[in-house]
């Protein structure tokens, strides 16, 4: 996949990861970039497209999908992260969750796929795919599960010669992890190791030693892994 050249559209492109992804595809010689956010009025990236997208909404990935109908590069970036437990904490908050990263991914993926023959879908995922990280369950199987999602699609989409690309991250310093008192990577970082796995052609992205180090426990005793964080 090369950027240069790329019609390309981002989802939450009004700050944190999406804001950078805009910003670096421009940089890197996209000819349009479709900056996406549910509120368009608050997209500040010089030289993109604005368009207003809600992956929540069907409407409203219908609606984009149609005025944005030459985009051969996806980034489905657009994320929700509320901070609860899977046992005792509320259960429209997880349902949001999980509508938001998996199934509001799906739905975008599914209504910009036939345009994507040839393209590429790069996903934001986390470390959580992975892992468990307490208070944090609900947001952890919405990414396992959009961990798989992506799996799945590159597989459907082989056929038409769609490239899809797994980003995997621990933590970067968005307003997402505000509230976390943890090492975090500069999002211009994340965002530069994304993209240039995405033109190497890899499947997979692991920006930060965080990913790298529970992708690489995935293979041993679960125990291993917990008991020493
Ligand atoms: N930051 C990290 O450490 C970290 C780690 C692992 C993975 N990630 C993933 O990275 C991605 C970006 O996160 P971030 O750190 O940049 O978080 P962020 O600063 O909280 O930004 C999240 C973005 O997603 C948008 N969004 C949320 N729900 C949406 C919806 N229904 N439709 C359209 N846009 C929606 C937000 O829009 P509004 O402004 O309208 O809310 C915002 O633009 C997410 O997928 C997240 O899970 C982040």
């Amino acid at each position: 996949m090369h950027i240069s050249g790329a019609i390309a559209l981002v989802t939450g492109a009004n700050r944190g990861l999406g804001r950078q992804f805009a910003t670096q595809l421009l940089e890197r010689g996209a000819t349009k970039v479709y900056a996406t956010a549910r509120r368009p009025e608050l997209v500040t990236v010089p030289g993109v497209e604005i368009l207003p997208l809600d992956i929540t909404d069907p409407a409203s990935v219908a609606a984009a999908a149609e005025a944005a109908a030459d985009v051969n590069l996806l980034v489905n970036n657009a994320g929700v992260a509320f901070g609860t437990d899977l046992v005792v904490g509320d259960l429209d908050v997880l349902h949001r969750e999980m509508d938001t990263n998996f199934w509001g991914t799906l739905s975008v993926v599914r209504a910009f796929a036939p345009q994507l023959a040839g393209g590429a879908i790069l996903n934001v995922l986390s470390v959580l795919s992975w892992i468990a990280f307490q208070g944090s369950g609900g947001y952890a199987a919405s990414k396992s599960a959009q961990w798989s999602l992506t799996n799945g699609v590159r597989l459907e989409l082989a056929g038409q010669k769609t490239q899809v690309t797994g980003l995997h991250l621990g933590a970067a310093d968005t307003d997402m992890t505000a509230g976390y008192d943890v090492p975090k990577t500069d999002p211009a970082v994340i965002v530069k190791a994304g993209l240039d796995g995405l033109e190497a052609g890899y499947w997979e992205v692991l920006a930060d030693e965080w990913s790298r180090g529970a992708k690489a426990a995935l293979a041993a005793d679960p125990r291993a892994y917990y008991n020493q964080q």
